[in-house]
């Protein structure tokens, strides 16, 4: 642990910080198996990442400043009001945050530890690396005299590059703006087990959870009236056709959202607006799809707190507490090693 925020003993100079890379577009074969077997299944699909190339980063930045996206000005609010709180029943003095983005509602994370005297390490992670680097630079810079470590990598499979915990540091790692539910019920089971193992005796996990509640609400956060999320759907299809020499055009999909009530989930896909054969030739594949059939590009699941419970419990943690924002619509919770 350091000396802390305000000590003289501590050095508050800008440090330079640091990005490990391991992805590259296109030349990732395990990602390009992934899509390849997606996009040939019977029911069509592409998997979420492929939404954040640096267009993507950039719209999904323009949605979470949307009226109907409720979500991020919740999970602002509960950090502004809770972060205090937190830090000081933790004590972290390093903080990993996986799909980290443009680290936005992070800093209400960093100013209480910075607050509390104990910010030593930020380590972001996300599959952008240009998003990575342009956070990473200005949390460095606001924040003299800590060390900034991004790695840019597949939360799926590069949990294991994050640098090892530094003995004496408790360890947060975040996991915000409801990001879990992207993933499928066995996926999200094994990310929780793999967060669990970054975490040590004393460290915590945060989490950040949209919950279920009326679903046209929910229709609306993912269908906006001014159509930046339908723009961001349909930017899946210009980022693989760049990655892989695909050769669609963007405006033959449109864009739909839909409730599923049984999974809890909202879908996106892409409707195709008439016959095409999508060539990608960076994947030696030949997409048929009809007029009106759909690829399924995102499920976002919304859960209750016993549902958040259940997915710790599977991956050996525990809940230790739980913030709901005011309209019940969002939580943020914290869980540590049972
Ligand atoms: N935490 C931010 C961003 C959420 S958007 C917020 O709450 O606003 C989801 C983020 O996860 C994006 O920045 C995206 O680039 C990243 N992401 C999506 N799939 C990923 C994957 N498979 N591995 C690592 N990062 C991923
Ligand atoms: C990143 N993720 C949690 C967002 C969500 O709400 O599922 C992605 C998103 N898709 C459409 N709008 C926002």
């Amino acid at each position: 642990m350091g000396s802390g925020a305000k000590a003289p003993s501590r050095t508050r100079q800008v440090l330079p910080w640091r990005l490990d890379c391991h992805v590259a577009a296109g030349d990732d074969g395990a990602a390009a198996d992934e899509l390849r077997r997606g996009l040939t299944a019977a029911r069509p699909t592409i998997p979420a990442r492929w939404f954040y190339d640096d267009r993507g980063c950039d719209l999904f930045v323009r949605i979470t400043g949307l009226d109907e996206y409720y979500q991020t000005r919740a999970e602002q609010r509960i950090l502004d009001d809770h972060m205090d709180d937190v830090v000081a029943a933790h004590g972290p003095s390093e903080l990993v945050e996986i799909g980290s983005g443009a680290a936005r509602k992070t800093r209400a994370i960093l100013d209480a530890m910075e607050r509390a005297g104990s910010l030593e390490r930020f380590v972001p992670f996300d599959i952008s690396p240009g998003m990575l680097a342009g956070s990473a630079a200005d949390i460095a810079a606001a924040y003299p005299g800590t060390r900034v470590h991004a790695v840019a990598g597949d939360f799926s499979r590069h949990l294991s590059r994050i640098p090892r915990r530094r003995a004496g540091m408790a360890r947060m790692v975040a996991f915000l703006g409801g990001t879990i539910g992207n993933l499928e019920p066995a996926r999200r089971r094994t990310m929780m087990r793999r967060l669990a193992r970054l975490l040590g005796p004393g460290d915590c996990l945060l989490l950040g959870t949209d919950l279920a509640h009326d679903p046209q609400v929910l229709v609306r956060a993912y269908d906006d009236a001014e159509g930046v999320t339908a723009e961001f759907n349909r930017n899946i299809v210009r980022h693989i056709n760049s990655a892989f020499a695909g050769d669609a055009d963007p405006d033959d999909f449109a864009h739909v959202a839909r409730w599923n009530a049984r999974a809890s989930r909202i879908e996106m896909h892409l409707r195709v607006r008439r016959d095409i054969q999508w060539s990608i030739a960076g994947l030696g594949i030949v997409v048929p799809v009809e007029a009106g059939a759909t690829i399924r590009t995102e499920i976002s699941c919304k859960f209750t707190r016993e549902s958040v419970e259940d997915l710790y419990r599977d991956a050996g943690l525990q809940l230790a507490s739980w913030h709901p924002d005011p309209t019940g619509r969002y939580a943020v919770s914290v869980a540590v090693p049972s």
